[in-house]
């Protein structure tokens, strides 16, 4: 049984991740901004006595240090960080406002980095720490002008800045044996990728999952698709 760590539970791909590991027999923590709002989330708390749900808001340092500050005054182990949480805007470098590149770099790439930063200590309790970051093909800079998605610049640029803390972390880090990656988790449909996309989230979930058990130390500063196969940076 391993102890999950999940930013952004309350719906989507994190909520899913949540169900799916539950399902397994793993123990999960979930967080997500308003608890008192996520309904699915409560519902798995009748069905399930491993899962924990607490708020936290990962633009918030003071909200991401108090839960992990909680979790580590209990001595909780986790093995899995799988930051999760994450906006974002489709407009593109005509339209984009200053607020919402702000927004998003505070979300997707600040808020990821404080919450690694928060949970180290509960990490290094971890026999096999691994952190997962959602990243996105859309934050390759080498498939820029391969896809017929586009325009979403604050987006792209906020995943590969996630990517480069990936890369980053991944060497501050290994020598206390923490093992960092960046996956994407294809098109999914959910409220972000719409109803158009390739993937149930239930399928892309089952294909993450299916990559995170085969990684191992060795696999630390990769960058890997929903297909187990490497991203090019
Ligand atoms: N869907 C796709 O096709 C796709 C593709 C590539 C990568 N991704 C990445 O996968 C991750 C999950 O995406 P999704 O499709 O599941 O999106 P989603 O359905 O829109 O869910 C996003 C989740 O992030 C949470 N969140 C947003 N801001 C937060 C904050 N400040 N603090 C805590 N939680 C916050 C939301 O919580 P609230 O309910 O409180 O708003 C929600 O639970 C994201 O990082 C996304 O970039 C998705």
């Amino acid at each position: 049984m391993k102890t999950i760590f999940i930013t952004g539970a309350s719906r989507g791909i994190g909520f899913e991740m949540a169900r799916q590991s539950l399902s397994c027999g793993n123990r999960v923590i979930a967080s997500c901004r308003n608890p008192d709002d996520a309904d699915e989330l409560n519902s798995l708390m009748d069905s399930y006595d491993q899962l924990d749900l607490l708020e936290m808001d990962v633009c918030s340092n003071d909200s991401v240090n108090s839960c992990l500050s909680h979790l580590y005054s209990k001595r909780q182990p986790i093995d899995l960080l799988f930051n999760n949480a994450g906006i974002i805007d489709w407009r593109n470098f005509h339209e984009i406002t200053e607020d919402s590149f702000a927004r998003i770099y505070q979300t997707n790439v600040v808020g990821a980095f404080l919450c690694l930063r928060a949970c180290l200590p509960c990490l290094r309790l971890s026999g096999s720490p691994l952190v997962v970051n959602l990243s996105s093909r859309l934050g390759s800079i080498d498939l820029r002008g391969e896809t017929q998605l586009g325009g979403a610049i604050a987006y792209q640029c906020s995943k590969s800045g996630l990517n480069m803390l990936t890369k980053q972390a991944a060497l501050d880090l290994k020598a206390l044996g923490i093992c960092v990656v960046s996956l994407s988790p294809g098109w999914v449909k959910t409220d972000m990728g719409g109803d158009q996309a390739k993937y149930e989230v239930e399928e892309s979930v089952r294909l993450l999952r299916t990559t995170i058990e085969n990684l191992c130390l060795e696999d630390t500063g990769t960058f890997i698709g929903e297909d187990g196969l490497p991203i090019p940076w």
